[in-house]
Parts: structure tokens; C-alpha cells; sequence
């Protein structure tokens, strides 16, 4: 094999392509993995999800100082915030975990070629100048903020995620455009150092999808820190003011117009996929209406030896779905039975409660006439997450009427993502919801939570 010759090339180093590299190395296959931005990780690392975690966790801690240090006998004065240090933690974070998955393709013998690719047929991957060739070709390439036309992005004063990542300093007012997972993570960093944030939502209810109750006591929590919602609410231009933007939005149900000002603009209106310069449709490559690459059960195009994975292809864009994609092709190339099960992946929005979800909600089962049982349990019963000042939120554990087999989980409270990964084991296992309350917890702890939903599910929560 000639050093430009691959067993495979994944187009991408993301979460779903950097992950598949890996897998495919580990199974003996010549592995490249090409990246054009210059840093493994993709949005994820670089503009998403871990820069988000570090301003979420610095801002929190931040307003526990301001709110509940004295509480605890933790005196002094309140601290101020620096934020040209707080993006420096930001970015040495980032560049930690780049760093780190370099670290890893050297150890695996993945080469990475830095560049952006371009497929022109056979297999053949064009980068620059370079060419190179593979039997197997998995597009990773993602997805990119999808803006409204009538909010034109300068990543300065009307931003995306991208730019909400990277301000020069805290806006008084901010507008979040979109009440979805990037404008209340986002929109809650900046609440928390001191802007007032408003969100104007399309719909009628925040985080769209989930579960009702969830959504009700998430905007509750919300409102409480500060962040003002308008919903049922679209957005229909802005304008510059000078020192702020002014933005123009119609309610729906009246179609009365209204006007709101902000030093900054989030627009948070949802992603699309990416296949800029890629060639896969000149190449003869299917895309459906939304713009997705056209993928069988086995993430194949319509293109013979190129897959594809992650937010470029339908499905929730999450980074872990992306992870599970790019490990599942990895083994079909390798000739193993390569399986996701889209029926349990987890979703979690970072907020303080957090939120978490898994399998189905409420009113999915309605819809398809599923009988079934609720247990909820509320966190103000949880000794620990009250020693914490978080006993806002509950875990609402949803299980088959007859069998007792976990349909789904959905939990506001603290430490939400890290609590749904118990019922995600469960759920795979098939288990019931006796299963879980059956199955020791240790005390104390939030997780003692799940127990009580489950217990709920039958004879009673105990304290409840
Ligand atoms: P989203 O799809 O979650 O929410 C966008 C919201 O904007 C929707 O509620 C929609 O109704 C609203 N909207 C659209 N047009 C509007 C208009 N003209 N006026 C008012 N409201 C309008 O999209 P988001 O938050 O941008 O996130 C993009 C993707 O990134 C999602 O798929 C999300 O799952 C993923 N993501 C996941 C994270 C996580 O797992 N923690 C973190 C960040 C992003």
C-alpha cells in the first residue's frame, strides 16, 4: 500500500470522525483522518460543546459565590468576574483536549492530514495538492449554525454559538434567538455573570420535544435566575442602533409587532448539515430535503464505499450519537456486527438544574397508545441534592403498564446527566422499573432519586 493509500480515510475530526478513526486503527486497518480547521474535535471541542461546559462551570460557580457562599459561612467579599481569564481557562481547556486527541491518532497510527478534503470519485480524496485513495470513505463532516436571513451573524454584536463563546465583554442586554439547547446554556452563562437575557422562542414552550412536565419546571428555574422568556414569538429583523441591535418580532397569536434592544444577539436557531466543497453530490451523492446525506441502516450512501455519520446525517445532532455512529461503521468496515440503538441515546442540556432525558416521553406513549405507569420523585425529598441548595427539579421514570419495562426517564436536578446514565444501562439490559428499585443505591446521593421514581412506579416512594 502506497503511503497515500488507505484502508480507510474518514473525512472529519470531530467527535464522530476522530472516533472512528480510532476504532478502525484498533481493528488493524490504515487509517487517515482529515481535518481542515486546523485542531481535532471538531465543533464539539472547538466552538461547542467543552467551551460551553467551561463558561457554565465558571459562571456557576460564580453566582454560588454570589448566592449561596455567605449561606454556607463562606465569607469575603463577593468576587468579580475577568472574562478576557475566564475565555483563557475557556481556551486552555480547548487546547488540552485537542492536544489530546493528536496524542491519541499517534498512538493508534491514525494519519492525520490536516486540510480540507474533497471527494472526486473511486475513492479518490483530493487535499490541496495531495491526492489519496481508500477502499472505504466515512464522511464526518458535521454541521453548521443555521442563521435567519433576517438576522444577518458578525460574530461580534450578532452572533452565533461561535461567537457567544468568544465575547470581549459581558453584554448589559442580551437576545437570544431559539429557546433550544444553545440559547439556555448560552443565554444562561451570560445571565449568570450579569446580562439580562431575554429569549424569544417560535413556539409556545421551551426545549420543543421534551417532556411537558420537564419543560414547565425548566422555564420555572429559568425564569428564577433571571433569563425572561417570549414565547409563541418569531423574529422578523433587526437593526443597528449604534450601540445595540434592535431587534423586531411578531407575536403570533395577535401578530402584534414588537421591538427589543440588546448589546448582543444569539441566534439559536437550530444547525444544518455541512458538505461545503466536499463533492459528494457532484460525485453522485444523495442528499434528502433537510440537506442530509442519504444513509441505509448501515450509515452506507448512495455512493459505494463511502458512509456517512453524526450531524451530516438525520438523527439527533449530538456528539455522543455522532461517537456511537463513527464506532459502529468502524466495526462494519471491519467486518463486525457494527449497532447503534437510537431508541436509547441520552440528551442533556448543562444548566443549572440540569436536564436529562432518555427513551420516551409522556406523550409519545399517549400517541401510540402505550399503556404505562409514572413514578416521579422530587428532589426536595433528596437529602443530598437539598445539602446543596438543588432541591429544584425531579426525576419522572416512565414504565410499561404491564411488563414494568423502563420506557423512558426525563430528570431536572442536580447532576441530571450524570443520574440518566443509570436508567440508559437499565433501558439496554431491558430492565424493569422493581429492577431499579430493587437494586441498592448508596445514601447519600441523588442518584437515591432514580430509586424513589422507580419505587414510585410501584408500592410508593419512601420519601415522598
Ligand atoms: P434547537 O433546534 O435545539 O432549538 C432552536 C429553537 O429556535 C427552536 O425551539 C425553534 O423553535 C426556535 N426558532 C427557530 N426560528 C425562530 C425564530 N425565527 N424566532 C424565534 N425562535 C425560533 O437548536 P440549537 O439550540 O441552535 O441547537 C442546535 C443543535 O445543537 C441541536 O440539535 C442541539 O441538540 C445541539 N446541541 C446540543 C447540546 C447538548 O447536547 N448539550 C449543546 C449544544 C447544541
Amino acid at each position: 500500500m502506497s503511503e497515500n493509500e488507505f484502508d480507510v480515510i474518514v473525512i472529519g475530526g470531530g467527535p464522530g470522525g476522530y472516533v472512528c478513526a480510532i476504532r478502525c486503527a484498533q481493528s488493524g486497518l490504515a487509517t487517515a483522518c482529515i481535518e481542515g480547521r486546523g485542531a481535532l474535535g471538531g465543533t464539539c471541542l472547538n466552538v461547542g460543546c467543552i467551551p460551553s461546559k467551561a463558561l457554565l462551570h465558571a459562571s456557576h460557580l460564580y453566582h454560588e459565590s454570589r448566592s449561596n457562599f455567605r449561606t454556607m459561612g463562606i465569607m469575603g467579599d463577593p468576587p468579580s468576574v475577568d472574562l478576557a481569564r475566564m475565555m483563557t481557562y475557556k481556551g486552555d481547556t480547548i487546547s488540552q483536549n485537542t492536544a489530546g486527541i493528536e496524542f491519541l491518532f499517534k498512538k493508534n497510527k491514525v494519519t492525520y492530514i490536516k486540510g480540507w478534503g474533497r471527494m472526486s470519485g473511486d475513492g479518490q480524496v483530493l487535499v490541496g495538492e495531495s491526492s489519496y485513495r481508500a477502499k472505504n470513505v466515512v464522511i464526518a463532516t458535521g454541521s453548521e449554525p443555521s442563521s435567519l436571513q433576517a438576522v444577518p451573524v458578525d460574530e461580534k454584536r450578532i452572533v452565533t454559538s461561535t461567537g457567544a463563546l468568544a465575547l470581549e465583554a459581558i453584554p448589559e442586554r442580551m437576545a437570544v434567538i431559539g429557546a433550544g439547547v444553545i440559547g439556555l446554556e448560552l443565554g444562561s452563562v451570560y445571565a449568570r455573570l450579569g446580562s439580562k437575557v431575554t429569549v424569544i422562542e417560535y413556539l409556545n414552550e421551551i426545549t420543543p420535544g421534551l417532556d411537558k412536565d420537564i419543560c414547565k419546571a425548566f422555564r420555572r428555574a429559568l425564569s428564577k435566575q433571571g433569563l425572561k422568556f417570549v414565547l409563541g414569538a418569531e423574529v422578523t429583523g433587526v437593526k443597528d442602533s449604534g450601540e445595540y441591535s434592535t431587534l423586531t418580532y411578531a407575536l403570533r397569536k395577535s401578530s402584534s409587532e414588537k421591538e427589543l434592544d440588546a448589546e448582543v444577539v444569539l441566534v439559536a436557531t437550530g444547525r444544518k448539515p455541512f458538505v461545503d466543497g466536499l463533492g459528494f453530490t457532484e460525485c453522485g451523492g444523495k442528499l434528502n430535503d433537510h440537506g442530509q446525506i442519504v444513509t441505509d441502516a448501515k450509515w452506507r450512501t448512495s455512493i459505494e464505499g463511502v458512509f456517512a455519520i453524526g450531524d451530516v446525517i438525520a438523527g439527533p445532532m449530538l456528539a455522543h450519537k455522532a461517537e456511537d455512529e463513527g464506532m459502529a461503521v468502524a466495526d462494519s468496515i471491519a467486518g463486525k456486527a457494527g449497532h447503534v440503538n437510537y431508541d436509547v441515546i441520552p440528551g442533556v442540556i448543562y444548566t443549572a438544574p440540569e436536564v436529562a432525558y432518555v427513551g420516551k416521553t409522556e406523550d409519545q406513549l399517549k400517541d401510540e397508545g402505550t399503556a404505562y405507569r409514572v413514578g416521579t420523585f422530587p428532589f426536595m425529598g433528596n437529602a443530598r441534592a437539598k445539602s446543596m441548595f438543588m432541591g429544584e427539579g425531579f426525576v419522572k421514570l416512565l414504565a410499561d403498564a404491564e411488563s414494568d419495562r423502563i420506557l423512558g426517564c426525563h430528570v431536572l436536578g442536580p447532576t441530571a446527566g450524570e443520574l440518566i446514565h443509570e436508567v440508559c444501562v437499565a433501558m439496554e439490559f431491558g430492565a424493569s422499573a422493581e429492577d431499579l428499585a430493587l437494586t441498592c443505591h448508596a445514601h447519600p446521593t441523588c442518584s437515591e432519586a432514580v430509586r424513589e421514581a422507580a419505587l414510585a412506579c410501584g408500592l410508593g416512594a419512601i420519601h415522598a
